[in-house]
């Protein structure tokens, strides 16, 4: 093992993270965002990644086990090998129960710190997960480092660290049981103080303002406590500052993308669609990174960021080429959207999308609700563009390819920033489920 906070791998032998109960595998396969391989497609590999000829996945700091039971689950009728590497063996030994519930034999578990990867002749990898573990390492980016060494050259990594402004009030509480809890010696005395606090905070605290923004300490059980107001080291970014991170300081180019509701909520279009401010125009001449910064603070919902980072800039799969399928993602968005296109007859309408807490105008066009009905996740954009062509109702216009992927765009566009339509191309198949 190299060099590690003692107190960061205590915490997490006695409380491993998340809590998780192998037993649940029996009934409950729980999906992470980033981690399922339609979207890895998509924004990684230009939708072209068939994840076969022996496709390898680091899971770094992988805990109990959630994004490596679930990559491992996807991958099972491949060749693909996954390796979860964690420091906490108490961590380690429930992700491999779980895995052993679900008869998966395509993991490798090593009990190692993530910095000595680079030692441990592990090969490189196509995919790297790493999830809420970056910002607990007391040199985050050595971290990263680490994991750069064993990145393919057209590898990609899926990452999560804290978000600094929706953190503001776990970062008071922290200071509040710091001072509350600095004669406690015991990790079970400080974590019955931090629940005694929870019982009798007064309204005006301010994490109890934004209390509906975290979970953890309500579902999260002991660990999820620990995690969130205990921890020992524990840092956060802004958008800004993932980009000046990953951008300028390692060539690497992020994909923002937060859980269940994408790049739309670092658009400030999108944050403050309802009633668009005129101050708008200027700021989407801002360069991009501010304008995620932007909407993360007019927001201020992000508790964490969660993006793809890739070393080719065009990475993710490109919009406006016939050869690539088109398929509806995560919920009924795509589908509600038909239905409101339709009930407004194809008129621009205001889509107020109560999920993620974005709203933006949307001008479908005459076509977008035909497209829609036809997106069946088999078909590409150019065999469902000449079915249109031979619609009846559309014969005397006929448009082009051209014409189409512009009519269409706004739709995909609002649908495709919250990662409701992804792409892959038609020459790929993606793994038997
Ligand atoms: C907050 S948990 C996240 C677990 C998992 N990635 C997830 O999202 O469910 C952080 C994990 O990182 C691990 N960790 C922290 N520092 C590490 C290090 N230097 N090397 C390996 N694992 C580490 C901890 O043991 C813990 O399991």
């Amino acid at each position: 093992m190299a060099d590690y906070l003692p107190q960061v791998r205590e915490q997490y032998e006695a409380f491993p993270y998340p809590q998780r109960d192998p037993e649940k595998e029996k009934s409950w396969l729980i999906t992470t965002w980033l981690d399922d391989l339609a979207m890895i497609n998509h924004h990684c590999f230009g939708g072209r990644q068939t994840f076969g000829g022996r496709f390898r996945v680091l899971v770094a700091g992988g805990g109990t086990g959630d994004a490596t039971i679930f990559l491992a689950h996807q991958l099972r009728n491949t060749d693909a090998e996954i390796v979860h590497v964690d420091m906490s063996s108490a961590s380690i030994d429930i992700a491999r129960q779980r895995a052993g519930i679900r008869n998966l034999d395509n993991i490798a578990w090593i009990n190692e710190s993530l910095l000595s990867i680079p030692q441990l002749d592990l090969g490189r990898f196509d995919y790297i997960n790493c999830i809420g573990v970056l910002h607990h390492l007391q040199d985050p980016d050595a971290g990263l480092r680490a994991l750069l060494n064993v990145l393919k050259a057209d590898g990609a990594m899926g990452i999560m660290v804290y978000g600094r402004y929706g953190r503001a009030g776990v970062y008071q509480m922290q200071s509040l049981l710091r001072l509350i809890n600095q004669h406690e010696t015991t990790a079970r005395g400080k974590l019955a103080n931090a629940r005694a606090l929870l019982e009798v905070l007064p309204k005006t605290n301010w994490f109890k303002r934004g209390e509906d923004l975290i979970v953890d300490h309500l579902e999260g059980g002991d660990a999820g406590i620990v995690d969130v107001f205990l921890h020992a080291c524990d840092c956060a970014y802004s958008a800004s500052e993932i980009h000046a991170w990953f951008e300028d300081q390692h060539g690497l180019h992020p994909r923002l993308t937060n859980s269940g509701r994408g790049r739309a909520v670092y658009e400030p279009a999108m944050v403050l669609g309802l009633r668009p401010p005129g101050f708008l125009q200027a700021v989407a001449k801002l360069p991009l990174r501010e304008q995620y910064e932007i909407a993360e603070l007019a927001g201020g919902t992000l508790i964490t960021h969660s993006f793809f980072a890739t070393r080719r800039a065009e990475a993710a799969a490109p919009y406006g080429d016939a050869a690539y399928v088109p398929f509806f993602h995560f919920d009924k968005t795509a589908l509600q959207l038909l239905d409101m296109i339709e009930r407004n007859q194809g008129r621009p309408l205001v889509v107020d999308h109560a999920l993620s807490g974005v709203a933006m105008r949307v001008d479908p066009g005459p076509y977008a609700a035909w497209i829609l009905r036809h997106i069946d996740g088999e078909k590409s954009f150019g065999e469902i563009f000449a079915l249109l062509r031979a619609a009846a109702e559309f014969r005397a216009a006929v448009p082009g390819d051209e014409e189409l992927f512009r009519s269409f765009a706004p739709v995909y566009e609002f649908l495709s920033s919250l990662d409701r339509i992804l792409l892959r191309h038609r020459d790929v198949t993606p793994p038997a489920d």
